[in-house]
């Protein structure tokens, strides 16, 4: 049995290093065995956001790269379907799996399902309830097109129900508590030592690169302004993703007083976060490692996809809005946070290989 795993995006090689592990595991085993051929795209390109998650993580190492990046949605897209179509026909695979929400699963998405390819899309079933966000449009296409649907959570699956999706749904846990299981007990490295080394105070960790925080910089201005005002009581440790970084330099936005780092390796992250005393972000992943890893999390976005966290109070809504970052920080500072498995077990990549190969017909259906 053939998988063709597209990725592209720097969660994606995340989650992709699970799967691989999870295809190995599963092929010592004597089963029939699974080739794991892996495109990926090219929409993330600079080493730390990107080469350094296959070198540090053990994802197969892509057959394809594709290249393709830094254009507009429609045209990156597009390109990437161009070249998907050609490297599908070639490899004939029996499955094409997909993660998450980026121009790159839907690129995937598209592709497979116009050559019948049965496709399987991870991390199904989210939804913020905003179409004005790229993902939500990605991965609402997305899980409308899938064969097989892994969800992280009882919540997404009933969200594809509304939607009239029920067939080949499964609750697979979430595969980024796997890799937390995994990683996170590493020793932290020499630069996360020397990082940590320089604060003097607790700190919190802070990432931000949503189009909604960064198009326009008001908001991101507006966030900026507002951690400022925090740094007399914590160290505002800034990774900052390449999008941010540009509107930065561009506008001349002030970071004084904001320690500023560029983005990285994930062990280093997850390190980071251990030794945290909160998280400030707008990325979808990093809320949840907050939580795996109990740190109390401020999310600057006006939704979330893991309202599950809302729910219990691990994670405060608070937008790009002053009194509502500063608010969050208070009620959550020195709350104790307990990761009680919401995501699952920690086996998600297992359960959803083992669900494919059963259920994945050895004969192609596709029409190449
Ligand atoms: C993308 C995903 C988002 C995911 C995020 C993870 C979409 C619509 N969005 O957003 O869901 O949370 O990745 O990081 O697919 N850039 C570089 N170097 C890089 C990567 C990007 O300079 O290695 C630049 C690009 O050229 C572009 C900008 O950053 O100008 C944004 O990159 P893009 O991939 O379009 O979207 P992300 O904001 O990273």
């Amino acid at each position: 049995m053939k998988i063709l795993t597209v990725i592209g995006a720097r969660p994606q090689f995340i989650k992709a290093s699970i799967i691989s592990d999870s295809i190995r595991r599963h092929n010592t085993k004597g089963k029939r065995q699974i080739e794991d051929v892996v495109v990926h795209t090219g929409q993330h390109f600079d080493y730390n956001m990107s080469q350094v998650f296959f070198d540090e993580l053990g994802v197969t190492a892509p057959k394809y790269s594709l290249d393709i990046h830094s254009a507009t949605h429609g045209v990156m897209t597009g390109k990437m379907m161009m070249a998907l179509d050609k490297v599908m026909i070639a490899e004939k695979p029996d499955l094409v799996l997909v993660f998450g929400d980026t121009n790159s699963t839907l690129a995937g998405a598209i592709c497979a399902s116009k050559l019948h390819l049965p496709l399987a899309h991870i991390e199904a079933g989210l939804r913020a309830f905003n179409k004005k966000i790229p993902e939500e449009v990605n991965r609402i296409l997305t899980d409308q097109i899938s064969d097989f649907l892994f969800c992280p959570s009882q919540q997404a699956v009933d969200w594809l129900k509304n939607e009239g999706i029920v067939n080949n749904v499964f609750v697979s846990g979430d595969v980024m508590y796997d890799s937390v299981i995994k990683f996170s007990s590493r020793e932290p490295s020499p630069t996360v030592k020397n990082i940590i080394h320089k604060m003097k105070k607790p700190y919190a960790v802070v990432t931000i690169h949503r189009a909604d925080n960064t198009t326009d910089s008001k908001r991101l201005k507006q966030i900026l302004k507002t951690l400022q005002q925090l740094i007399a009581e914590i160290d505002i440790l800034f990774l900052v993703h390449p999008r941010t970084s540009k509107k930065i330099i561009e506008e001349q936005i002030s970071c004084e007083g904001i320690n500023i780092y560029e983005p990285l390796g994930y062990y280093d992250l997850l390190q980071l976060v251990k030794g945290s005393q909160c998280v400030f972000t707008d990325s979808g992943g990093l809320q949840k490692e907050a939580f795996f890893l109990e740190k109390p999390c401020i999310t600057l976005r006006d939704e979330t996809e893991w309202v599950e966290l809302v729910k219990q109070g691990a994670n405060i809504l608070a937008g790009a809005d002053e009194d509502k970052i500063l608010s969050a920080y208070q009620a959550l500072k020195n709350k104790i946070i307990t990761n009680n498995n919401i995501y699952g077990d920690g086996r998600a990549g297992d359960k959803i290989i083992s669900i494919l190969h059963q259920l994945v017909p050895s004969q192609l259906n596709s029409i190449i």
